[in-house]
């Protein structure tokens, strides 16, 4: 019978085959294993010696911030995919981009044709009213000028309402250009600057309007950005402003709003993630009238240098702010900012600081309306 261990021939001939191939796996797997180290660790060094010199390369290109600041291990280990979009993004621009590519809101890229620049001199307002209005929209700012537009002297105070215009677009520019000069003579109340006055350069107007107040008229206590289509009951807004513990300085008012960016495209408000990436706007006031210490538009037009615009002009002030470090404040009594009116209600009206209005006729019939003697409750 003999030894099993030995067994037969053919059974020591199995276990050697069984054997022998063992060996050969294990010695297989052993020289592709240090194969593979070493592929590994060549890929490594390959890779960052790349990387490193890369970094020192882009170094010495006087890019951007936003671009610049993506070079940045801690931003590397933590944001792989940024960094490679971002990668090709500054591939592409190898030229520094112009002031205009990146800061088209910067008002410093525009300049006043109408400024009116002696009207702060003469007497210091205490608030400014500014109301960015189309070109061609004599209509509602001659229902503002006869309405809370016409009030100079507010409690005491004195008040000044403006008119910012860009410019006129269509075949009838040169003929609207010679009317608002002759609006112009007539109230000295436009300002008007040198960008195309359209819906999605609004945030342009803003940014405008900022550098008017700063450089025009910075010794008046409070603006308002205010739009042509509000009812705006000046006397609460003067007495509001007038309220014990009304800041200042860094003061921002309005409806306060948190909310998204809009990514639908059919939407007026559309912002492209590409214009604006963040999922969320910082806090902000309604672009439909929001009130400020004047005090900030100097400082919104320098932060502005900084920020990437977008479409959406309340929310890039919200942006500013919290560049700044600020916040905007909720006002004394929030209920005074209104949007949407159902109905039109005196003694409501008699209430609230702001309202938006469907057209220039109710201003007018409205605030005929509630100048009336009688009181209004
Ligand atoms: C790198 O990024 C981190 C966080 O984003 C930042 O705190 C740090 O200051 C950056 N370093 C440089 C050199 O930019
Ligand atoms: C505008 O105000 C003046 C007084 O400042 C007044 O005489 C005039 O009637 C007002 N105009 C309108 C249209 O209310
Ligand atoms: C905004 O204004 C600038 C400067 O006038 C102009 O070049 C640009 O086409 C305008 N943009 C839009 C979307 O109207």
């Amino acid at each position: 019978m003999g030894d099993p261990e030995t067994g037969s021939g053919v059974n020591w001939m199995k276990r050697q085959l069984v054997k022998s191939s063992h060996h050969q796996k294990k010695s297989s797997f052993h020289i592709w294993f240090k194969f593979l180290l070493l592929l590994c660790l060549m890929l490594f060094i390959f890779g960052y010696t790349l990387l490193s010199s890369s970094l020192s390369g882009w170094q010495g290109f006087p890019l951007h911030h936003h671009y610049y600041s993506v070079f940045n291990w801690t931003n590397l280990v933590n944001l792989p995919s940024r960094f490679y979009v971002n990668l090709i993004k500054t591939h592409e621009t190898t030229q520094p981009p112009t002031v205009t590519q990146c800061h088209q809101a910067y008002p410093g890229n525009y300049h006043f044709i109408m400024d009116n620049p002696e009207v702060c001199k003469t007497n210091t307002p205490f608030l400014v009213l500014m109301v960015p209005v189309a070109p061609n929209n004599r209509e509602a700012r001659d229902a503002i000028r006869q309405t809370w537009g016409n009030d100079t002297v507010v409690h005491g105070k004195v008040v000044l309402t403006l008119f910012m215009l860009g410019l006129p677009g269509g075949a009838d520019a040169g003929q609207q250009k010679e009317k608002l000069n002759q609006e112009n003579l007539e109230h000295h109340d436009l300002i008007q600057s040198d960008f195309m006055d359209t819906y999605l350069n609004l945030t342009i107007k803003t940014m405008v309007i900022m550098d008017w107040l700063a450089t025009r008229c910075p010794t008046a206590a409070y603006a308002m950005k205010i739009d042509s289509d509000m009812f705006l009951n000046i006397d609460n807004l003067v007495t509001m402003l007038q309220k014990p513990g009304i800041p200042k300085l860094n003061y921002l008012t309005g409806m306060l709003m948190w909310n998204k960016p809009i990514r639908s495209k059919s939407s007026k408000w559309y912002v492209s993630e590409e214009l604006y990436p963040d999922s969320e706007y910082p806090a902000y006031a309604l672009g439909m009238g929001y009130v400020f210490s004047n005090d900030l538009p100097g400082k919104f037009v320098q932060v502005s240098k900084s920020i990437k615009p977008f479409n959406i002009e309340d929310a890039y002030i919200g942006m500013c702010m919290k560049k700044l470090g600020l916040a905007p404040t909720s006002p004394p009594n929030p209920s005074q900012f209104k949007s949407y009116n159902t109905k039109y209600n005196r003694c409501e009206f008699s209430k609230v600081i702001t309202y938006i209005l469907g057209s220039s006729q109710e201003l007018i019939k409205y605030w005929t309306d509630l100048k009336k003697p009688e009181p209004p409750c």
